[in-house]
């Protein structure tokens, strides 16, 4: 066992939801947090910052911004601007408040199903709808309906939440499907939210294309919300960005409240930072782990349960089965949870469509994996 992958009785330990959402005994293989060691310099950090009792509010931080453009440029080729970067206190609540802001109670949010499951809570919160166009699976991946997104768009549905890359498909958008959304969005007066938490985990022989590098277009139409929680380990820490490129769309974000930089983490802003300029080399050895569980859950996915659908991640850590063949009741989740011990995502979470689906999170050790595909596959 590395020192970069944490040994189960320690992981046991954590404090985390992962960790205390079942008992001692269940494997949990749900939640999106990785059983790795966070990077050292985020630790330094962290660790300074407490022995200074340096745990105010956070204040003026031009690290997060300065930071966000040269990871953006380094990895993505795309240079943003640092006065239209702002902090939030994490993901959802970036999301959420830039939605309370521009939408109107009432009005249909569009989605892609199968999607993060918490943006079904987050249309509810904001009173909106929920207007789904399902991705549409294929042998390699499941890829957006452009035609359904433009029936949507044309028939009134004016905010589209985007996930990209796509929890739980783990799929990274090409770019020519990106071009063609943000002309519909220009075209019919529709405005964008693309959450990109999951980007810098994208694999190495896939590219990237973050919303706002997109086009003309998709600067004109498009908010970019992200972290480094995700991708860095550190949900807990809250702290988040909110982004855009164009005066339209900054205009437009001014109604949301300055506060929301108010409310974020000051270790949670500074970790930010520090992830998004100095971690490469860890971020690259979180993937590279990734890689091989992905890579293990492929293999074992074929030789042990090959009835059983199952889509490669183009990034992330996430894995979507679809497990009707296995005969396994109304909640195939709940089923291996009692039976087996192992906590999975309901596929319903995703969307009510997918009952006979699960999620699994495939960045931990890959005794865990075996440990969760066997049992899967002892119900065949
Ligand atoms: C697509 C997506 N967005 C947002 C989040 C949550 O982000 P945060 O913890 O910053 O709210 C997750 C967590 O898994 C996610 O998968």
């Amino acid at each position: 066992m590395s020192e970069f992958l944490r040994p189960l009785d320690e992981l046991h330990l954590r404090h985390s939801s992962k960790w205390r959402r079942f008992s001692p005994d269940v494997l949990p293989m749900h939640v999106a947090e990785m059983d790795y060691e966070i990077a050292p310099q985020i630790k330094g950090l962290l660790i300074d910052f407490v022995q200074r009792s340096d745990l105010g509010y956070l204040g003026p931080i031009p690290e997060v911004a300065e930071a966000f453009v040269g990871f953006a440029t380094r990895h993505w080729n795309w240079t943003p601007d640092p006065k239209q970067i702002r902090i939030a206190t994490d993901v959802s609540v970036g999301a959420v408040e830039v939605m309370r802001r521009l939408t109107t109670p009432g009005e249909r949010v569009l989605i892609n199903s199968p999607v993060y499951s918490a943006f079904y809570g987050w249309i509810r919160e904001v009173g909106c709808e929920v207007a789904d166009v399902p991705l549409v699976p294929d042998l390699e991946t499941w890829r957006l309906d452009i035609p359904g997104i433009e029936a949507a768009f044309a028939s009134g549905v004016k905010f589209y939440l985007f996930c990209s890359p796509h929890n739980p498909m783990g799929r990274v958008h090409d770019r020519t499907e990106l071009e063609a959304i943000a002309d519909l969005a220009l075209k019919y007066g529709v405005t964008v939210i693309s959450d990109e938490i999951h980007a810098p985990l994208t694999y190495a022989d896939q590219v990237f294309t973050p919303w706002l590098a997109v086009s003309d277009a998709a600067r004109e139409t498009g908010i970019v919300v992200t972290a480094a929680s995700k991708s860095f380990n550190l949900a807990g820490l809250k702290a988040s960005i909110i982004i855009t490129q164009s005066a339209t769309m900054a205009s437009r974000l001014s109604v949301v409240p300055p506060d929301l930089h108010w409310r974020s983490s000051l270790l949670g802003g500074f970790a930010m930072a520090e992830a998004f300029s100095n971690c490469d080399d860890w971020l690259a050895q979180a993937v590279a782990a990734n890689r091989a569980g992905r890579d293990l859950l492929t293999r074992l996915m074929s030789e042990l349960l090959p009835e059983v659908p199952y889509w490669v991640a183009q990034g992330g850590y996430l894995a979507w089965l679809d497990v009707s063949s296995l005969g396994l009741g109304e909640n195939p989740a709940n089923r291996i949870l009692e039976e087996k011990r192992i906590s999975l995502v309901p596929g319903v979470d995703h969307g009510p469509e997918y009952g006979q689906y699960v999620r699994i999170n495939f960045a931990t050790s890959l005794e865990s994996i075996e440990r969760t595909v066997a049992a899967i596959a002892s119900y065949r």
